[in-house]
């Protein structure tokens, strides 16, 4: 099959959808550009639209990462997503759909605090479990009585969801086991010649997966963190719980909420083994000290990891360069001079979660280019985005954690 690829400019579109939602000062920057601009842009997602509403399959941006996307409602169509991605098929799709009023054919309920946190946070990454209705099929849920829903917030994603008219079935859109991916050439590394079509629209925003909670019980369940972080969930609806699969493996007896969640998730081809100080973990505080502080003006960068974990990757990646191995160090900008030796790759600013959440995937992917067959990462706060980030990262590295007090290396639970 060939895919084709077909580029849009995501600003234009987004000033457009402002204008549409009377921003008198969107209207007029929108006015500025040639009806024919428009024209095009519409014609391009109108033909994404077309093959979705066929039973194609069409790779979009979205805020979090690019998506897969399929009519959800057509159980043939959500099984050619599974085929493409390598994905077992009991791993749930979520519904994207481009307004609140789709949603309410979609499900048997809206319940409180489902409404509370639609308010707060759609369009936006933040995925909602409910109760399914009949017209959503098993195909979609993998066999199970409930449905994921997201309404996101990308113009691209947005305009082609409302053009197709269904709503969008979509995975992350990268090989079953590879990280998420969040720019258009990740995805044509994983997709090309196996769906009809891939909308690049450039670098995705927040880079990772959105935010998961479940609300068909009597206290909201987070069910994977994402932009959207706990401490803004209990700011929105007060209590709410949190799946254990979250922060340690998952027993084999085990099944977790999300399934998807059970599986080696987002994991790069080397072996990846995170280093951390004991305490580490709560260093969130340190961080939000050093933000009030920065809002003061006495501009202070959090320091990041100790001299211990330091010390400890550059021991750890000297043995295993001097038995021959290539080896990745995985770091941020205040750290990243400190490494003198292996490949040594910073994800961003400590002080910045965003920057970050921003380059994980992006890096996890270039240390798969590149054939590293270790990888030594420095650990983050777990507080905030640091929640989702952690996630990630402690799954793609099989909960191998080394801390700097330990003689050996140990697996641990966190
Ligand atoms: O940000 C995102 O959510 C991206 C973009 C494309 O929207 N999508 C995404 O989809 O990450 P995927 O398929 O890679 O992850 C969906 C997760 C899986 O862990 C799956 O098990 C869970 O959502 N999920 C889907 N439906 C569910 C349901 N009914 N109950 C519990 N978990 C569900
Ligand atoms: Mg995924």
């Amino acid at each position: 099959m060939d895919t084709k690829v077909v580029v849009i400019d995501r600003e234009k579109l987004g000033m457009m959808a402002n204008a549409a939602e009377n921003s008198e000062a969107a209207k007029e920057a929108a006015a500025v550009w040639e009806a024919a601009d428009r024209e095009k842009l519409d014609a391009l997602l109108l033909e994404a639209a077309q093959i979705l509403r066929s039973g194609g399959l069409v790779a979009f941006p979205t805020e979090t990462v690019y998506g897969l996307g399929a009519n959800g409602l057509d159980d043939a169509a959500a099984r050619k997503i599974y085929a493409a991605k390598g994905r077992p098929s009991d791993n749930p799709l979520i519904l994207h759909i481009s307004k609140e009023e789709e949603l309410t054919p979609l499900v048997r309920e809206v319940p409180e605090a489902a409404r509370k946190l639609m308010k707060a946070f759609w369009p936006g990454p933040l995925t909602m479990i409910f109760s399914k209705s009949s017209i959503v099929p098993y195909g979609t849920t993998g066999g199970l009585d409930t449905v994921a829903v997201r309404m996101p917030s990308d113009p691209i994603a947005n305009r082609m969801i409302a053009l197709a008219g269904v709503p969008v079935a979509a995975p992350s859109a990268n090989l079953s086991g590879r990280p998420s991916p969040t720019t258009a050439n990740h995805v044509i590394e994983d997709m090309n010649g196996r769906i009809e079509m891939i909308l690049d629209g450039g670098p995705v925003g927040i880079g990772v997966e959105s935010t998961i909670v479940d609300v068909t019980g009597p206290v909201p369940m987070l069910l994977r963190p994402g932009a959207v972080t706990m401490e803004m969930l209990q700011d929105a609806i007060g209590e709410t719980a949190v799946d254990p699969a979250i922060t340690g493996p998952v027993a084999a007896d085990v099944r977790p909420k999300a399934p998807g969640m059970k599986y080696r998730h987002y994991a790069p081809k080397a072996e990846l083994v995170l280093v951390e100080e004991r305490g580490q973990g709560s260093a969130g505080e340190a961080l939000l000290a050093a933000r009030a502080l920065d809002e003061t003006g006495e501009a202070r960068i959090p320091q990041g990891p100790g001299d211990a974990v330091v010390r400890m990757i550059n021991r750890l990646a000297g043995e295993r360069l001097s038995e021959g191995y290539a080896v990745g160090i995985l770091c941020t900008d205040e750290t990243k001079n400190r490494y003198p030796q292996g490949v040594v790759r910073s994800v961003g600013l400590r002080g910045q979660e965003e920057t970050i959440a921003h380059s994980l995937f992006a890096v996890l992917r270039e240390f798969d280019d590149l054939g590293v067959d270790y990888i030594y990462s420095e650990s983050f706060s777990r507080d905030h985005l640091g929640q989702a980030i952690m996630n990630r990262l402690t799954k793609a590295a099989g909960y191998h954690i080394i801390y700097t007090d330990e003689k050996k290396e140990g697996k641990s639970n966190e």
